[in-house]
């Protein structure tokens, strides 16, 4: 397995070969422009909402690689309108078995509206069950005692979660939220791309190290393997 960072919430994740790409916002991302876009591999695009801060590459990236596009019925069928016919639309509580694992989409208290304005359904996270580690990508949430059925029903070898504060819980429900889900290996995400979420990194990483956790905060193009 293969964590590959974008920047903000994008992340590309390889998982026996087939690779798994979350919320691309990377080309009007300040912060990422040293990212091609035409250099990123996805067979999978999977979107947590529709915020231009998390789609915006989608159109792009699926037309070149034909990945499939998944998320709520609201965000796939806006981006089948422009064309994107090779989708998977899913619902919170909903579970799907791909070539990769099983998805199962998870609670997230946030709005989700696309670009344009149109409804783009309810926000959702993803947790995913592979033959290697499984892991827990909460997309943009506040916290929430839903994360406590992740804790008690599923097992998490690792997971992605918000930490910017303002638009997303920040580094203290994180580490609340971490405990909720059973989980010491904590990525964070969608935090420092604007003003409002900027993060103290070493102060959120010693949050975490005080409750025997570690958070990792990838610089952006990095990757890691586990
Ligand atoms: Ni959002
Ligand atoms: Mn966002």
């Amino acid at each position: 397995m293969k964590i590959t960072y974008y920047g903000h919430s994008c992340f590309g994740i390889e998982v026996d070969g087939k690779h798994l790409l979350f919320d691309p916002f990377i080309s009007q991302n300040e912060k990422a422009s040293h990212i091609d876009i035409n250099a990123i591999p996805a067979d999978y695009i999977l979107l947590s909402h529709g915020h231009f801060d998390h789609v915006a590459d989608v159109e792009a990236i699926a037309k070149r690689t034909n990945a499939k596009v998944v998320g709520s019925f609201e965000v796939v069928n806006w981006f089948a309108e422009k064309g994107l016919e090779n989708n998977h639309p899913m619902n919170p509580g909903g579970n799907w078995k791909f070539d990769f694992g099983t998805v199962k989409c998870t609670a997230a208290i946030h709005s989700s509206s696309m670009p344009d304005g149109s409804y783009g359904g309810n926000p959702m996270g993803f947790h995913i069950t592979t033959n290697r580690d499984n892991f827990y990508y909460a997309g943009d949430t506040a916290l929430t005692l839903d994360m406590k059925l992740i804790g008690d029903y599923l097992k998490t070898d690792f997971a992605l979660l918000p930490i910017g504060d303002n638009f997303t819980m920040g580094v203290d429900d994180a580490v609340i939220a971490s405990d909720f889900i059973q989980c010491d290996n904590i990525i964070g995400l969608h935090y420092d791309t604007f003003g409002f979420i900027v993060v103290d990194h070493d102060e959120a990483k010693k949050k975490f190290s005080e409750k025997g956790k570690e958070l990792t905060l990838m610089e952006i193009g990095e990757s890691v393997e586990r």
